[in-house]
């Protein structure tokens, strides 16, 4: 085509101008940008892939789908921009790199506010089952200083893939608690090894995955999102290293930092911890927050 625009290129121009120019009165100066921002990306998006009528009716009667699917308990919105790494690049640009602090991560749609409070050592399931798992860590700030008192507020799924939250025959409360830090910044409780798992993937959100032919998994992972005064809070996980979705993780969640090997342990070697039967798992998870000025 070279330099010489098409009648209908030139159209399409001049389009986008005009209704890039409707924003002249907009008062919020941010507003203007995101949504001027937005006119530009999608019109160039419909010349660049010369968006059919009927490929244009899809699309709007997918986001339809998506917005029908949404009630209280499921947001299919942000299923979408999880799947499409939106969310992620969202992470990216607001918590990049250039920081000693643990990375975030997706917060994902199960976790429920007002976790019960536990004492540290107590386990968050009151079934440790065939793979038990003892969690300890440090919080610390960036300089290295213990956090007393911080918050550490975790959930993971059961056996079954499943989030209590999700699954009436859990009890609610189950592999989910919040715990404060001792004098050392110090944490730990025990629980079940997290399975692998499918995201939600019985609507729109699942179509476009298995229309695309991708796979609706996430590598196994506990949530953690973990607070202290003075310091900016981090929504993070730890991913275990033995997971064979690390690499494909359907949300795009996973950074290196926060892959973690679960060390098996042998009673035929060392002594069972108080509460486990049989083999079991530990894993170290120190988190760093960042000051908050
Ligand atoms: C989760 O890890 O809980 C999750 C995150 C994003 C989408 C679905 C689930
Ligand atoms: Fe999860």
């Amino acid at each position: 085509m070279g330099d010489v625009m098409t009648a209908s290129e030139a159209s399409a121009t001049a389009l986008t101008g005009q209704v890039i120019d409707r924003l002249e009165q907009c008062p919020d100066p941010r507003l203007r940008e995101l949504v001027g921002g937005l006119i530009r990306h999608l019109h160039e998006f419909a010349v660049e892939q010369a968006l059919t009528e009927p490929e244009w009716m899809a699309g709007i009667r997918f986001l339809t789908d998506v917005g029908q699917m949404c009630t209280d308990q499921r947001q299919e919105f942000i299923l979408l921009s999880d799947t499409l790494g939106l969310s992620m690049l969202v992470d990216l640009i607001n918590h990049g790199a250039g920081s000693s602090a643990t990375e975030s991560t997706v917060l994902g749609p199960f976790y429920v506010e007002g976790s019960p409070w536990r004492s540290n050592g107590d386990a968050i399931t009151g079934d440790l089952g065939t793979q038990p798992l003892l969690v300890s860590g440090h919080v610390r700030d960036t300089a290295g200083r213990p956090l007393s008192g911080a918050t550490v507020d975790v959930w993971q799924n059961a056996t079954n893939r499943l989030y209590a939250v999700q699954d009436g025959a859990q009890s609610p409360e189950n592999l989910r608690g919040r715990f404060h830090t001792d004098v050392d910044g110090a944490f730990a409780f025990r629980t079940v090894r997290p399975v692998d798992y499918p995201i939600p993937d019985d609507g729109p959100v699942g179509r476009m995955l298995q229309a695309t032919r991708r796979h609706p998994w996430r590598p196994a992972h506990i949530h953690f999102v973990v607070s202290a005064d003075g310091c900016i809070p981090v929504t993070t996980h730890v991913f275990d290293s033995a997971s064979p979705y690390l690499e494909s993780d359907v949300v795009f969640g996973v950074k290196q930092s926060l892959v973690r090997t679960l060390v098996e342990h042998d009673p035929a070697v060392e002594p069972e911890p108080a509460g486990v039967n049989g083999r079991w798992y530990t894993v170290d998870v120190d988190i760093a927050l960042s000051p908050a000025s």
